[in-house]
């Protein structure tokens, strides 16, 4: 397994020691990227090793990638190793089916890794404000872990979310306003309360978590990069851990270097900083102000790590797009009844940014595409039920 050499700032390239546990960098607040020394594990043998050991243990998940992850005992709930499902209609359209992660969606990668490394530096108390489903998933594990996790959300979040955060015994504190307001809530509070603060990219295992993503996606392609990966951007943790693994990889010598998928972020119509921000080739964003869409967990009106994402999407040949809350709609009815996959939201934006550039010919059908539901549609029952106008009838036969 990977040793852990130093935490790097992601702006200025300070480095830092992991004896204390890693926030944000001390010299100019950066998100911090864990970094490991990788050389024991150059190769394809080393690669290979991959699916060999996991298929001799009953279950590995996320946890097979071994080699480039902390060396220590995990807080797992059958985290990772998602389907990749081909879609039945576009030859190179591949869904990677984050719904089926305890708690139903990929913030489970993130929670499970952040939670277990606090475990480790023998944290107890842990705070995150969140869109929705970072909270569930903070909430399970740090359940499974016995120590004490503090949620902030928005008061109209998807009431999957709130019943699991209360279930698994968060305190809970839903907020009148965005994740915006809750991070400021949070952060007033969290040094008085004695609270460790796992928001997005203020601690960086969450990313170490959500980069398997890369890993599993490669891997299930035959360890080969595909031509684009649509990612439904928030706070973009995701996007920053994929890419992150891609050079790990490269470095590795699993992949050839050189033909990186191209990074698509998407958005809504109803909250686009990062798309607005990518066309007008600025480094930052600039906070969207009354950010509304039923695709909760796209509803982050200024992401702390924008200048990273907006890097990635630019380096990447990628592209920022922002879906309009119909065709959302209409995507997430479309693969309901072609494709049998209720989809979230969130992935049902990256459904339709896909076939949107099929349609303006950006991408070939024949093009591998990669495109990420990164949650169960079920967790939204209340929420496409009211958007799709289902109800369920007073009578009955
Ligand atoms: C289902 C779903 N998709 C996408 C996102 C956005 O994820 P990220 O913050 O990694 O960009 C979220 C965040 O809450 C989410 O819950
Ligand atoms: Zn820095």
């Amino acid at each position: 397994m990977a040793k852990i050499s130093h935490f790097e700032c992601s702006r200025c390239h300070s480095s830092f020691s992991i004896e204390i546990p890693p926030t944000v960098c001390a010299k100019c607040a950066g998100s911090l990227y864990v970094r490991y020394d990788l050389s024991p594990f150059h190769g394809r043998t080393s690669r290979d090793d991959i699916a060999r050991i996991s298929s001799a243990r009953s279950w590995t998940g996320m946890w097979r990638y071994g080699s480039v992850i902390p060396e220590v005992p995990p807080v797992s709930l059958g985290e990772g190793w998602t389907p990749i499902i081909r879609s039945r209609r576009y030859a190179g359209a591949f869904l990677k089916e984050e719904g089926a992660n305890p708690t139903g969606s990929f913030k489970a990668r993130g929670m499970a890794m952040a939670v277990t490394m606090a475990r480790a530096y023998g944290i107890k108390k842990l705070a995150a404000p969140s869109a929705g489903n970072a909270a569930g998933a903070l909430a399970a594990y740090a359940a499974a872990a016995g120590v004490e996790a503090h949620i902030f959300m928005p008061k109209d979040v998807p009431f999957a979310n709130y019943l699991e955060a209360k279930m698994y015994g968060a305190s809970v504190t839903l907020v009148d306003g965005l994740i915006s307001d809750c991070g400021r809530m949070l952060a007033e509070r969290k040094e008085k309360q004695g609270w460790f603060d796992i928001s997005t990219l203020k601690e960086p295992f969450r990313v170490e978590g959500k980069k398997t993503m890369g890993y599993e996606l490669v891997e299930q392609l035959g360890w080969e990069y595909p031509e684009a990966v649509f990612y439904p951007t928030g706070g973009g943790v995701g996007l920053i851990g994929m890419w992150k693994a891609f050079a790990e990889m490269e470095e590795l010598g699993w992949v050839k270097p050189g033909k990186r998928p191209r990074m698509i972020a998407v958005q809504s119509t109803g909250c686009a900083p990062v798309v607005r921000a990518f066309e007008r080739h600025e480094q930052v964003s600039e906070m969207w102000k009354d950010a509304a869409t039923f695709a909760s967990g796209l509803r982050v009106p200024k992401p702390y790590g924008d200048y990273i994402m907006l890097e990635i999407l630019r380096e990447s040949n990628g592209l920022a797009i922002a879906v309009p809350e119909e065709a959302i709609l209409a995507s997430l009815r479309d693969w309901a009844k072609n494709e049998g996959v209720l989809l979230c939201p969130e992935g049902a934006a990256a459904t339709a940014a896909y076939a949107h550039l099929l349609e303006s010919g950006v991408l070939q059908p024949e093009d591998r595409a990669v495109l990420f539901n990164t949650g169960a549609g079920l967790k939204y029952s209340d929420v496409i039920a009211e958007v799709a106008g289902i109800q369920r009838p007073r009578t009955t036969a």
